[in-house]
């Protein structure tokens, strides 16, 4: 039996299966483990099955004498430091596929909140402000026709392709891999959405530069990592009016404390990270993260695993 730490409990039975195999501690709270702590907690274990929330350094790799898997209850890995792990021949494992279909819906959901001021309309009929139909009051843009420009070259992007051709939309893609030009796609979108991994080449992507290439009515969308976009330039360019909008579901800070600057600027939405948040998904993800983890204590294959060249090694 193997000793293992998961950072938060999670929904559905998979960590019953986990029960079943191993020794296995769950922390009660929800506050994620404080560094200290985290790096106290891994001292003894095999194995780790952390959230995106757990920064594991590679100074934290380096005291977990033992550990031989982590399994990150995410599609991201970005808060892992994967070469330390993959220096360790750790292999770390993500859950994607199975939160692809509720992130698109959630990016969808952002496009049409913003383009339909859904969330000004709710607040002025709560305050009290809704007296009369009117014919030019809480005017939007239309979704139906217009040009999306996604960010990235994965499986989210393809999801959200997909629903934009339901809607008649002009599709352009660009992604740091795939090559052409990001700045033609920023010229030409009304809508810009992000789906890409965080990592060295798309940290800060949208910054004051990119924004001075969107129109002045585009909406950016971002339901993928907060470090993508340039919190300050963002602040500035909804504040200057260099875009129309934006609509997140990620920020940096994030959380992003009730009194952020950005959250005193306009034409913005903002959802606390919920891409993924339906029972299914989440319940699939449990599932993702525990045969991941069950595979690597018993010596197997990760299915599901982000630094794969650990197995090439000998
Ligand atoms: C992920 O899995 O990386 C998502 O951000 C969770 O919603």
């Amino acid at each position: 039996m193997a000793r293992c730490l998961v950072t938060r409990d999670l929904p559905g039975p998979a960590l019953d299966r986990l029960r079943s195999e191993h020794v296995v501690e769950v922390r009660g709270e929800t506050a994620p483990p404080g560094r200290e702590e985290l790096m106290a907690g891994l001292v003894e274990v095999d194995g780790l099955l952390s959230l995106l929330t757990d920064e594991i350094d590679a100074e934290m790799i380096a005291a977990a004498p033992r550990l031989r898997a982590i399994s990150n209850y995410a599609v991201g890995s970005d808060n892992v430091d994967l070469d330390a792990a993959t220096e360790r021949g750790i292999p770390v494992g993500n859950t994607p596929d199975v939160l692809t279909e509720a992130t698109a819906d959630l990016a969808f959901a952002l496009i049409l909140a913003g383009a339909r001021r859904i969330v000004e309309g709710d607040a002025a009929v709560r305050a009290g402000a809704w007296t009369t139909w009117e014919p030019d009051w809480l005017l939007g843009r239309e979704v139906h026709g217009a040009t999306i420009g996604i960010v990235g070259a994965g499986r989210i992007g393809s999801a959200v392709a997909r629903r934009a051709g339901g809607f008649g939309m002009e599709v352009l893609r660009w992604s740091p891999s795939r090559g052409g030009s990001l700045t033609e796609l920023l010229e030409r979108s009304d809508f810009v959405t992000l789906h890409c991994p965080l990592n060295e080449q798309t940290r800060g992507l949208i910054d004051d530069r990119a924004f001075r290439f969107m129109r002045t009515t585009a909406l950016l969308v971002n339901t993928a990592r907060g470090p993508i976009v340039d919190t300050e330039a963002l602040r500035r360019a909804l504040r200057e009016g260099s875009i129309g909008g934006a609509a997140l579901d990620v920020t940096d800070p994030e959380p992003l404390p009730a009194e952020h600057p950005l959250l005193s600027a306009p034409n913005l939405t903002v959802v606390p990270h919920l891409g993924s948040a339906t029972h299914a998904a989440r319940g699939a993800m449990a599932d993702r993260a525990v045969d991941n983890l069950l595979a690597a204590l018993a010596g197997e294959r990760m299915p599901h695993c982000v630094n794969p060249e650990v197995y090439e090694r000998v």
